[in-house]
């Protein structure tokens, strides 16, 4: 365990409102060193339901090496094109890591090449929704210090919840926070440091299961308990669903989903909910006055892939 780390002292860290800062986009990361929880489906369904909200939105890749939201956009854009359709695109901006070979250089690197793309998705945008690597870069955790609001996916398994905290297997007593919970608490404290306002950190389970088993409900103890140790609130999360992983080909979300349509399933449609409910619980501070921005004609007739199985 590295040393230095306090757990909050006092839950009232834990910001309910996340309020926009006058003629400052909204920076919303979406991180966690755990990889595979969810980042990139998650950020590219919250990028597009702010867009349907009418709001202007900007979405930032840090983990090109994979280049996930940039893919899931390019097959976005090519599906648009060849079905003759509108769909809402947020400005899509890239940062790749450095090539320099010497690791201050390449830093110094980065956080110009980082605080030049965040400049302009800002100027463009009310919000940035951050992509970042499922591992501890140096990208990453500029992304961490810019994070008004922080959402960490956690598929729901104690192996990915090891990265938040430690749990003794008998009792369920949380032991201590884990390197991602010091991280997270490292870059807060430059936060704090910088006069900033503190970063709301909202934790979702993701991937759960539809049956009740023991590890779901043991999940939702421990991370009620830890909610409180080391100061995050924690959203509903988003169910297991073959859905998810059908519509990266096309670069569709849950809400370009056609109501009505035939192959619209119930499973289809509460997952959607799930996805709302979470960008209501996150609680964002959308412009005043939305317009809807993106044409009817897009959902009606967006195709739906195959139902799940
Ligand atoms: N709720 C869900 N139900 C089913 N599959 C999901 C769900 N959320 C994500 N997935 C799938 O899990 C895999 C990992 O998702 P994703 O790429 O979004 O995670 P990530 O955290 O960005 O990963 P990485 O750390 O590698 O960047 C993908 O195959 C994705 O389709
Ligand atoms: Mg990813």
């Amino acid at each position: 365990m590295s040393t230095g780390f306090q757990p909050a002292a006092n839950p009232s860290i834990v910001q309910t409102q996340a309020a926009r800062e006058p003629g400052r986009a909204h920076v919303l990361v979406v991180g966690n060193e755990k990889g595979g929880s969810g980042k990139s489906t998650t950020a590219l369904h919250i990028a597009i339901a702010l867009l349907k909200q009418g709001a202007r939105v900007a979405t930032l890749d840090l983990d090109t090496r994979q280049g996930t939201l940039g893919r899931y956009l390019e097959n976005r854009a090519a599906y648009a094109k060849r079905k003759g359709l509108e769909l809402a695109m947020p400005i899509h901006v890239a940062v790749p890591l450095s090539a320099l070979a010497d690791r201050a250089a390449a830093d110094a690197d980065e956080t110009a090449r980082f605080e030049a793309a965040l400049a302009t998705a800002r100027a463009a945008a009310d919000f940035v929704v951050v992509d970042t690597p499922g591992s501890d870069t140096h990208l990453s955790r500029l992304a961490h210090t810019q994070a008004d609001t922080l959402l960490t996916p956690l598929n729901d398994s104690f192996i990915d919840l090891d990265l938040l905290a430690r749990v003794d297997p008998d009792t369920l007593r949380i032991l201590r926070p884990s390197v991602y919970a010091e991280a997270v608490w490292r870059q807060r404290q430059l936060r704090a440091v910088q006069g900033r306002r503190p970063v709301d950190w909202v934790v979702m389970r993701n991937r759960l299961s539809s049956l009740a088993a023991r590890n779901k409900r043991d999940m939702a103890v421990v991370i009620e308990t830890l909610a409180k140790r080391i100061g995050f609130r924690v959203a509903a999360g988003l169910s297991e669903r073959v859905i998810y992983k059908e519509l990266f080909l096309n670069g569709l979300t849950l809400l370009d989903l056609k109501c009505g349509s035939a192959s619209l399933t119930l499973s289809h449609v509460a997952a959607r909910q799930e996805v709302r409910d979470l960008v209501a619980a996150l609680n964002l501070p959308l412009p005043a006055a939305p317009g809807p921005k993106d044409a009817p004609a897009t959902e009606a007739s967006t195709q739906v892939p195959p139902p799940e199985e």
